[in-house]
């Protein structure tokens, strides 16, 4: 196996025949790409571990792991399911390629491969490739930003983690979209990045804050929309990093909505982000059982604060991840 030596753009090429090969490494090279070969699938998953990698050139059928199982392994792997994958294949038949798409693959070359044909996919989705990985830079600025907000606070560590289990399980069982359940695991790490803006003698303060104190610290949710604004893939995000201080009778910020006009995500949020306050140390006072942080919730639920619905399904969540001991 050979691996890229610069910064050209990494292409992953698997294939076990030997002029299969040599014939797409050599195309891809005089068009200034690093190629990495692997003769095999485990050796393409091997390979895949140690390196850059930034398009993967698959054959379908080679010994120890096939071109799907390759694929497949790759999108369900945080580090590499953003890598496009072209499945290189002699098969010509719809059940592989419906097979090959179920995989995950993001495109075909048919053998034998014509020059054309292999270099105009491998440049559109390189094109692609940087898109994402600029996207994946910008979001990841934002949520070390997000994570050194936290940082601040010893009481809050590992709070955003938790919170991001807790609402993604809360919202599949819920029924909501994927898209609405990515965005949660995104808002429970960014809800407070507008915290940034927050002097840290508000931001840290033990006692009660001032009037123009609580004024200052309610801008949060605004800034945060404005910072994470310019992030299309944050369009979802959005409403919950705005809203998740709303309450259900009107008397939240910054906009006063009342019921079911407060995003389904931002209640979602709230409760989760309640209820983990509730149940850690804080200064004040040592952290609630989880039966004691839920009764407190529900009578603030009764006060006309948060969605009591919301709370018995998160209860439900608490019970089957055995996070409550059940009776
Ligand atoms: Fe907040």
């Amino acid at each position: 196996m050979r691996e890229h030596e610069n910064d050209s753009p990494n292409i992953l090429v698997a294939d076990d025949s030997e002029a299969s090969r040599d014939l797409l490494e050599t195309l891809l090279r005089a068009e200034g790409y690093s190629v990495a070969c692997a003769e095999d699938g485990q050796e393409a998953l091997d390979a895949l571990r140690g390196q850059r990698v930034d398009l993967a050139l698959l054959d379908v059928v080679m010994p120890r792991a096939s071109g799907f199982d390759v694929c497949q392994a790759m999108k369900a792997m945080p580090e590499t399911r953003l890598i496009p994958v072209v499945l290189v294949t002699g098969l010509h038949s719809a059940k592989d390629r419906i097979h090959g798409i179920e995989c995950g693959a993001d495109d075909f070359l048919k053998k034998p491969v014509s020059k054309e044909e292999l270099l105009a996919r491998v440049h559109s989705l390189l094109r692609i490739k940087h898109f994402t990985d600029e996207l994946e830079s910008a979001e990841s600025v934002l949520f070390s930003l997000a994570l050194s907000i936290e940082g601040k606070d010893p009481y809050t560590d590992g709070h955003c983690k938790r919170l991001a289990s807790y609402s993604m399980a809360l919202a599949e069982r819920l029924g909501l979209s994927e898209e609405l359940q990515v965005a949660l695991r995104r808002g429970a790490t960014v809800h407070d990045i507008g915290k940034v803006a927050v002097p840290e003698s508000i931001l840290l303060k033990p006692g009660p804050l001032t009037l123009e104190e609580r004024t200052v610290m309610q801008q949060h949710t605004i800034v945060g929309e404005r910072i994470c604004a310019p992030l299309k893939s944050f369009r979802h995000v959005l409403p919950i990093i705005r809203h998740h201080h709303e309450k259900q009778d009107g008397s939240g910020y910054p906009d006063g909505l009342r019921g079911a006009a407060i995003p389904v995500t931002a209640r979602i949020l709230q409760v989760v982000d309640i209820y983990d306050a509730l149940s850690t140390n804080r200064p004040y006072r040592q952290a609630l059982s989880p039966q004691d942080a839920l009764g407190i919730m529900r009578e603030e639920a009764k006060r006309g604060w948060w969605d009591e619905s919301i709370i018995n399904e998160f209860e439900g969540v608490l019970q089957d991840q055995l996070f409550v001991q059940t009776a």
